[in-house]
């Protein structure tokens, strides 16, 4: 099984129209939606905007489920120069860029105690097979690189530049590092897709309504790519 985790309904609502032999499925405060998409068994979770809501839902969904395999897919803003809204971005790793323990001797920026690391890798195999099935996709410009959360929507040069130089990211959003973390400690192999809405500047909030739909339906053609061909 594949868990599925998008924050907002313009998000989900793309994968939703994949989806065959659906049943909502109640646990907790929680609402599941198991399916099958092109034959592979999928539950999908809209989990709500944010790093607590994403935790919830991500440690929610390996409790009743324990898929074998999490995917959080949506989209983002863009923080570089040659990322362009509409695009692709695969994450290689996470980073929670407003977890800021560096005022104690030793400890950087985004480096999240308990588990001791600044960046969660992705699993491998996943985004390899995620870019893998991509290739094939006309007209959309696919980038691999580090996904930065934080529960802050960002909308101005000055922290683009900021987030650029301390982390090294291509987009920034407000779910991904957090599920990055429940996987890390329960060990399970996930991966994340995300569409550029908007470029994390100051018009980014009109861009971001404006593209919201056509820059989730992007990733949610990445996803099926995936599911449709890739051996799960
Ligand atoms: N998701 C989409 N665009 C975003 C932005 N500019 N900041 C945070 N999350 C986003």
């Amino acid at each position: 099984m594949v868990g599925i985790i998008c924050a907002m309904h313009e998000e989900i609502n793309e994968i939703l129209s994949l989806a065959k032999n659906s049943k909502k499925i109640k646990f907790g405060v929680f609402e599941f939606t198991e399916c099958e998409i092109f034959g592979v068994k999928c539950v999908l979770f809209l989990c709500g905007v944010g790093k607590v809501h994403a935790a919830m839902c991500t440690q929610a969904l390996i409790m009743k489920y324990n898929p074998e395999l999490i995917l959080n897919v949506g989209i983002a803003g863009g923080l570089g120069f040659e990322i362009n809204i509409g695009d692709i971005v695969i994450a290689s790793g996470v980073i929670q860029h407003d977890f800021d323990i560096s005022s104690f001797p030793g400890r950087k920026k985004g480096e999240i105690s308990g588990i001791d690391l600044t960046e969660i890798p992705t699993t491998k195999w996943v985004a390899d097979e995620i870019l893998f099935w991509s290739k094939n996709i006309l007209n959309m410009k696919v980038h691999e690189g580090i996904v930065l959360s934080g529960d802050q929507f960002v909308s101005s040069p000055e922290k683009v530049a900021e987030l650029r130089n301390e982390f090294g990211g291509i987009a920034c959003e407000m779910e991904a590092g957090a599920i990055g973390q429940v996987c890390y400690i329960n060990k399970k192999d996930f991966g994340i897709i995300r569409a550029i809405s908007d470029n994390a500047n100051l018009t980014s909030g009109v861009d971001f309504e404006k593209f919201k739909k056509t820059s989730s339906k992007n990733a949610a053609v990445i996803l099926s790519n995936f599911i449709k061909n890739c051996d799960l």
